[in-house]
Formats: C-alpha cells, sequence, structure tokens
C-alpha cells in the first residue's frame, strides 16, 4: 500500500520524510556555499581581460596585470579630466602627450584594462613608453611609430599630478560620483554602484594615491624629465624595495638619472647583448619582465602570457624606414657607409646593401663587430654619469631576488662600470640622443661636445630631414609648449661620446656623408 502523509493521526514526518528534509537542508546549505563561493570568486578573484585580436593592438591595448595592483578604476580615470579640466588645460589625458590611435577611443595608447576585484581597471602595459610619432611638416598628421621612442610622452608630470589628486580634499567620493555621471563623462551609475563607488572605491583610491605619496616624495625633488624621459629605476627601488629616498640616502647624481625610451624594434639580435643604456643585463626576457614590474605589474600579477605576446612581435619588428627617401643622395650617402663603417661599426654595427631589394640590412654579428653589445667604461665613452649612477650595486642584489621561487626568476642583472654600445638601426626616429637625451640631433652628436646646443627643446615631434632628429630650436619648432632642455643641470649633461674615434674632429663634409647614410639605417 501507497504511504499517504494525510493518513497520519499524528502530524510527525516519517523517518523517509525526515531524512528527505535533511537532505533538502544539506542541498540548500550547499547551494547557498556556491552561490557565496561564485560571488567570492566574482568579486575578489576573477579577473575579465579583454583580448586583442592583433599584435598592434595587444600592444597599444593589451592588458599585462598591472590593473590589479596599481589601476585605477576605470570611471575614475575617465572622471579626472573633467574633475581637473583647468590642470589638465582642457586637452584630457592628451595634455601629459599621451596618444589616442583613434580620435575617439577611450582610452590613450599604453592604456589597458581588466576587470580585478570587481571593478574595471586601468593602468599601464609597454606601448605607453614604446611608441613615438612623428610629422614632416608643422601642420602635418602626427605618424605613429610602433616600438619607437614615445618622445611625447611627459610622464613625470602625469605622475605628480596623480600625487596631487591623492592630496586633494576634493577628490572625494561624492565629487568623484557626480562627475562619473556627467554628461561629459557618462558613466551611469545605478544607485548600488554609486554607494559602492562613493564610499568604497574612491576611498581605496585616494588611499593608494596617499601611499604613493610617500614612496615617490622624492620625484618632486628631481629635475624635469621633461618629455620622453622617464627616471627608470629610481622609482622601482622605491615603490618595489622601499629603498630610503631621502637626501641623506641619495646624492643629487644618483637621483637624476633620467634616461630616454629606447627603440623596443629588433630585439632578436639583441639577445645576448648587454643593453638597458648602462648594459646591466644581457637577456631579453628579463630586460621585458623588468619593464613589466616598471609598468607596475607585481610578481603576483604579472600576466606572462601577454608579455610574451609582446615579445615575440618586438622580436623580428622591423625598424620604421626614414620616411623622406626621395631627400637622401645616393652617392653621399655611400660615401658614408665607408667612413661610418671606419669610425662606428665596430661599436654599433652596421647596414649593408640588399642585392635582392633596393633597402640596407642591418648586420649585428658580434663577430664582425666585436664591442656592439659591449660596455664603455665612463672613462672612456665620458657622457653624463647621472643613469649610470642611479643603478647601484645593492639595487642590483635587490633585483636579482624578485621572482625568487619562480624559474623565470632574475639573475642577470649587474653593475656595470659604463654605458652600452647598442644597434643604431631606425636611429632617425630615436632623437633626442644619448641615454639622457641630450643632444638633439645626429648632426649635433657628430659635433664635439662643446660645439653642441647647451639648451634646447624638446617635445616637438616635426622631423629635422637635414640634421636628423626632432626639430628643437623654438623658432623653426611650432610653438607648442616645449619642453626647455638646460644641459647644465644635474642627469642633462651633452658632454662624452666626442674625439677623433667618434667622428667629431672629421671635416663637415665627411659629418655629413655619415648622417646621409645613417638616415638609411
Ligand atoms: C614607464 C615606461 C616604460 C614602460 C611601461 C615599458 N618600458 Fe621598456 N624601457 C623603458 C626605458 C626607460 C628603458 C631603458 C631603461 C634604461 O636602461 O634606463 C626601457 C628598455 C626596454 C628594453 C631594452 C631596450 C634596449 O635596447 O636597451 C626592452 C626590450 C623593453 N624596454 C621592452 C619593454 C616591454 C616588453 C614592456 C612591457 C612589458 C616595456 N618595455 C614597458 C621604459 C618603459
Ligand atoms: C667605442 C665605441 C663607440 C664608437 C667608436 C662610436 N660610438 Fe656611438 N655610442 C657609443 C656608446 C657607448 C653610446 C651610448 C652613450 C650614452 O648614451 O651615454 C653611443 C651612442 C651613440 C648614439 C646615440 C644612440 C641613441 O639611441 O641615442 C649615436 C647616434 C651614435 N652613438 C653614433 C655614432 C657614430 C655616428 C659613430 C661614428 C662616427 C659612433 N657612434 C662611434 C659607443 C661608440
Amino acid at each position: 500500500m501507497r504511504h499517504r502523509p494525510e493518513d497520519q493521526s499524528l502530524n510527525r514526518r516519517t523517518p523517509v520524510e525526515q531524512a528527505w528534509a535533511k537532505a533538502r537542508a544539506r542541498r540548500w546549505v550547499i547551494i547557498l556555499l556556491i552561490v557565496a563561493a561564485a560571488l567570492y570568486w566574482l568579486v575578489f578573484v576573477n579577473e575579465y581581460v579583454v583580448a586583442h585580436e592583433g599584435e598592434a593592438e595587444h600592444f597599444m591595448h593589451g592588458s599585462i596585470g598591472s590593473e590589479a595592483a596599481n589601476g585605477l578604476p576605470y570611471w575614475v580615470f575617465q572622471a579626472l579630466p573633467v574633475l581637473y579640466a583647468d590642470r589638465m588645460g582642457g586637452e584630457g589625458y592628451r595634455h601629459f602627450g599621451l596618444l589616442y590611435a583613434e580620435p575617439d577611443d577611450d582610452l590613450p595608447i599604453g592604456f589597458s584594462r581588466r576587470v580585478a576585484t570587481g571593478v574595471e581597471r586601468v593602468w599601464l602595459n609597454c606601448s605607453v613608453c614604446h611608441v613615438g610619432t612623428y610629422r614632416l611638416e608643422a601642420d602635418g598628421e602626427p605618424q605613429l611609430l610602433l616600438g619607437a621612442p614615445s618622445n611625447n610622452l611627459r610622464l613625470q608630470e602625469l605622475i605628480l599630478f596623480l600625487l596631487e589628486v591623492g592630496r586633494d580634499p576634493g577628490f572625494n567620493g561624492e565629487r568623484v560620483v557626480e562627475a562619473i555621471n556627467s554628461d561629459a563623462v557618462g558613466g551611469n551609475l545605478n544607485a548600488f554602484e554609486r554607494l559602492f563607488y562613493r564610499f568604497l572605491v574612491v576611498p581605496e583610491v585616494r588611499s593608494a594615491l596617499l601611499d604613493l605619496n610617500e614612496q615617490l616624495a622624492f620625484v618632486g625633488r628631481q629635475y624635469p624629465w621633461g618629455p620622453g624621459r622617464v627616471d627608470t629605476f629610481n622609482p622601482y627601488k622605491s615603490i618595489q624595495f622601499g629603498f630610503p629616498m631621502g637626501s641623506d640616502a641619495i646624492d643629487d647624481i644618483a637621483l637624476n638619472g633620467s634616461s630616454d625610451y629606447p627603440s623596443i624594434w629588433q630585439q632578436r639580435p639583441r639577445e645576448g647583448m648587454n643593453l638597458h643604456w648602462d648594459g646591466n643585463n644581457d637577456s631579453v626576457a628579463e630586460r621585458n619582465l623588468s619593464a613589466a614590474l616598471g609598468a607596475g605589474v607585481t610578481p603576483t600579477t604579472v600576466d606572462r602570457e601577454a608579455i610574451h605576446r609582446v615579445a615575440d612581435w618586438a622580436w623580428d619588428l622591423p625598424p620604421p624606414p626614414f620616411p623622406a627617401p626621395d631627400t637622401i643622395d645616393g652617392d653621399l650617402a655611400a660615401q658614408g657607409a665607408e667612413l661610418y663603417a671606419r669610425y662606428c661599426a665596430e661599436c654599433h654595427g652596421m647596414a649593408w646593401a640588399d642585392p635582392t631589394s633596393d633597402t640596407l640590412v642591418y648586420e649585428y654579428d658580434r663577430g664582425r663587430y666585436p664591442r656592439l653589445g659591449e660596455v664603455e667604461t665612463l672613462a672612456e665613452i665620458g657622457t653624463d654619469r647621472g643613469r649610470w649612477a642611479s643603478y647601484t650595486e645593492e639595487f642590483a642584489a635587490a633585483q636579482n631576488m624578485l621572482y625568487a621561487g619562480y624559474d623565470w626568476r632574475f639573475h642577470r642583472f649587474r653593475k656595470t662600470d659604463g654605458y652600452a654600445n647598442q644597434p643604431l638601426d631606425g636611429i632617425w626616429a630615436r632623437s633626442p640622443y644619448l641615454h639622457n637625451g641630450s643632444v638633439p640631433t645626429l648632426r649635433d652628436l657628430l659635433e664635439p661636445a662643446d660645439q653642441r646646443p647647451a639648451v634646447f627643446w624638446r617635445g616637438s615631434d616635426v622631423l629635422d630631414l637635414e640634421r636628423v632628429g626632432y626639430q628643437s630650436d623654438a623658432d623653426s619648432a611650432p610653438a607648442e609648449d616645449l619642453f626647455r632642455y638646460d644641459t647644465s643641470v644635474p642627469g642633462n649633461g651633452n658632454q662624452g661620446h666626442d674625439g677623433p674615434r667618434y667622428g667629431t674632429e672629421l671635416p663637415a663634409a665627411a659629418k655629413e656623408a655619415i648622417i646621409e647614410y645613417m638616415k638609411l639605417l
């Protein structure tokens, strides 16, 4: 007979029913636990990242993992130009020399996004420092050069701006939320999100920026970096390792180690060369990973696959050809090639005519050019000491402890005694010259140091096709707000790379010929 509950005289469950009820309760607990775990995972663990199909697109906007630890929430990032329109001159992030691949892109080149801890965050990737522009005419459109030094970027000003925001009492939840929901930003946060931003997100950003104020207080003591330069290692010392940066701990020379952004094309032939300006590391993989730390990833947030993708792309990336080939005088360039082979190739390598095409092909053969990828001592090369001094023995030791326990732990960083001889491929797109960008054009570099410009202007991307480099005197450069570069300031010296070995005593005609040839590198 089938058991029917309503037949029961006592309102009591049968043992079978009790077992079912228990099982149901247990099932509920399990479901709740799963929901809680899913929520926890969604909010605190899950990272959602936008994939970019093309390699160039990935380079410009792909995430390398810097957002989780250092990123600004997307909507806060978008609200700052509204809140600080005066401070940013009404031009938004362009004020700091940031570039947009398309005029209405929502993020500048070099910024990527990732959802981390429940909030979409944006922060830096490799391209913020490794994309330049040039123009042939002052009124022409800037042309992007992927992999070239970011000649426009004023990173120090951007950093100082963010530090100021952190200190500004007006940077509070209420005002930020209002700016996010303004028409200009169009954030459309709902009631719940408004509370979340007002009481959690904005206070978190503020406290992170206040911490950064302590770590980067020394940046305010440094001489201006200007466009196209960054202090590579001092911020890294302070942020990653907590090195003391007070005036009693570091002298004025080591404090002012700003250097130009380098090009990152053709990494394959650079494997095994001692590179970075001072030649402190001979492994491309370590230089890439260390660069990622500079962009704000941490050993726990680093997205190694995304970095590999950039690295693979840069491995064989060709340098951009000189953009005005018709202006090159072939005979003069041929004379220049002979002089260059005699004076310069030993240290820098050189390019030869490729019989199968009308271009030259750079030869990086270290058997043939024995000094290529080696370090010249400070006494020999004689250029400014700042960048060299900013990289210390102690710091190298600390770097070699990073990623301890992982296969990719650093072990090739070392303190050197000078600056590195690097290939000069695509050198027309790498001005100003020397590690600190203290010499505006190739032609100036071939003059003895005391005849190079003592003061010049940085920040123009208009090419000087004759002297080769961006225009640098206030008259010929467009009258935008250029940066006055003073070579007498610590870190800015334009001395060195001078004397018979460096071609500075050759007759003017020989110098012209060398420059003509170098346009083809
Ligand atoms: C904040 C700016 C910045 C970011 C972001 C950045 N770099 Fe760099 N990179 C530099 C500077 C500056 C140097 C030169 C360092 C020095 O020697 O002082 C450099 C050097 C390099 C070099 C060595 C070049 C040479 O020939 O010496 C490589 C390769 C490189 N970066 C790749 C990358 C990659 C890959 C990324 C992203 C994971 C990246 N960089 C992110 C500024 C940056
Ligand atoms: C003994 C080796 C040596 C010789 C010879 C030499 N250079 Fe250099 N060159 C260097 C070193 C080292 C640097 C980097 C110095 C620095 O940045 O402080 C450099 C830097 C440069 C740069 C700047 C690169 C950049 O990215 O800013 C150019 C351009 C250059 N050399 C051209 C020449 C030319 C042209 C000649 C021949 C007339 C020449 N060099 C001869 C060692 C050499």
